[in-house]
């Protein structure tokens, strides 16, 4: 059996890591990379650190609006689906990279599994929730990670396509934990490239939402909450907000910000299992936080991950200084007996339903 593989986004490297090394035990997998994050440390830092296989393809289309983006990558992984004729077209996620690799496939009349279906905001203003939407009702195969995405999934007609499997992020993140355990693995720099030492106490914060960077309002908004804490904050920062953070922090002076350039997968475990608190606006963090028994702040307007927020362990909040800090203020219970994410082996059931397509 050949399965071609699409996937372009840092969290998408961390799902194709877990997923890859039981798929390619049992059939043939072509990887493309479309390009959609390139620089080394959005890119090829996962490919070493998680011995994921060099990729096949490399597209290399990134940036631009969000329908040149699609369009490109629809256009070019068209062109690479009819020379390799793959039996089946597996996908992660929600970027622009999923959906363009869904529409081609599905227009060749080759089928497609979806890994991570099902998630819903209740928005279009949110981009990805297009990309997750279409991609779902164009898939043959619709594997999710949780109760919650199989609900959604039944409610929109799809349950008969429909297989609950668990988190693969939740299998990288116990396979991958061992080795992101020891501070000597973190390699966290400066933009001038200068080592930055973690110190003992600290907050976790990554920042990347469209929602929550297209101006400084927002990312203002959570700075001064974090520069207002009784530890420093940690925050790698994406690219597509490099300069607003820097310039932001410069003008408002707020030294208790540690601006670092994005860290690799380890790093990022290691950093979020010893913080104080973490606050993000990730998708994949929020769900790592819930993993680590970590309590954590969600930045954003809509729930993602509902299975996180029992107990206060993961709240939401808006880009709102004041709230941000209430929401922090609050301590969860965490349950050890509730493991909403599966067992740790997702992939493998990923893996056997591949197969049985
Ligand atoms: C994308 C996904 C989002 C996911 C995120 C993971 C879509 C619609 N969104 O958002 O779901 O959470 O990836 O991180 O696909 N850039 C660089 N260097 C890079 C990568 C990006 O400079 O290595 C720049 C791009 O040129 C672009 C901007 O950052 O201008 C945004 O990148 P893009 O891939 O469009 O969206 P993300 O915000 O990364
Ligand atoms: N991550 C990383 N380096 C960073 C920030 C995040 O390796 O500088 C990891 C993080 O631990 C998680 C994944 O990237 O495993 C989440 O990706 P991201 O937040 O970019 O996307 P999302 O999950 O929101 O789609």
């Amino acid at each position: 059996m050949k399965i071609l593989t699409v996937a372009g986004a840092r969290p998408q490297f961390i799902k194709v890591a877990a997923v890859s090394r039981i798929l390619r035990t049992k059939a043939t997998e072509v990887l493309v990379h479309t390009g959609q994050h390139y620089d080394a440390n959005m890119s090829d830092i996962f490919f070493e650190e998680l011995d994921i296989p060099y990729p096949n393809y490399n597209l290399g289309i990134s940036g631009g609006t969000h329908g040149h983006m699609t369009g490109a990558m629809l256009s070019a992984i068209e062109d690479i689906l009819i020379i390799e004729k793959p039996d089946v077209l597996l996908v992660y996620g929600d970027t622009n990279s999923t959906l363009a690799a869904a529409l081609a496939a599905v227009k060749l009349q080759i089928p497609v599994c979806h890994v991570e279906a099902g998630n819903r905001l209740g928005t279009f203003s949110n981009p990805e929730e297009i990309n997750r939407i279409c991609t779902d009702h164009v898939a043959t195969l619709l594997l999710s990670c949780t109760q919650s995405g199989m609900d959604f999934l039944k409610k929109e007609n799809l349950g008969s396509r429909s297989k609950l499997v668990g988190d693969p992020m939740y299998d990288a993140f116990i396979y991958y934990g061992e080795k992101s355990a020891n501070r000597a693995v973190c390699d966290l720099v400066d933009f001038s490239g200068k080592k930055i030492d973690i110190p003992e106490m600290y907050y976790y914060l990554t920042c990347h939402r469209e929602e929550n960077t297209k101006n400084d309002e927002a990312l203002k908004e959570i700075f001064i909450a974090m520069n207002s804490l009784d530890a420093l904050t940690i925050y790698p920062v994406h690219p597509r907000n490099k300069e607003r953070a820097e310039r932001l922090c410069y003008e408002n002076n707020f030294k208790n910000i540690i601006l670092a350039q994005p860290v690799g997968y380890l790093t990022s475990i290691y950093l979020i299992k010893h913080a104080k608190k973490v606050v993000s606006d990730s998708g994949g963090v929020q769900r790592e936080a819930f993993f680590a028994k970590k309590p954590s702040v969600t930045i954003f307007d809509y729930i993602g991950w509902p299975e996180t927020m029992v107990n206060n362990c993961n709240i939401l909040s808006k880009a709102n200084a004041t709230e941000i800090l209430e929401k922090l203020s609050i301590n969860p219970c965490f349950d050890d007996d509730y493991k909403p994410f599966g067992d740790g082996h997702a992939s493998e059931k990923i893996v056997k339903e591949l197969l049985k397509m």
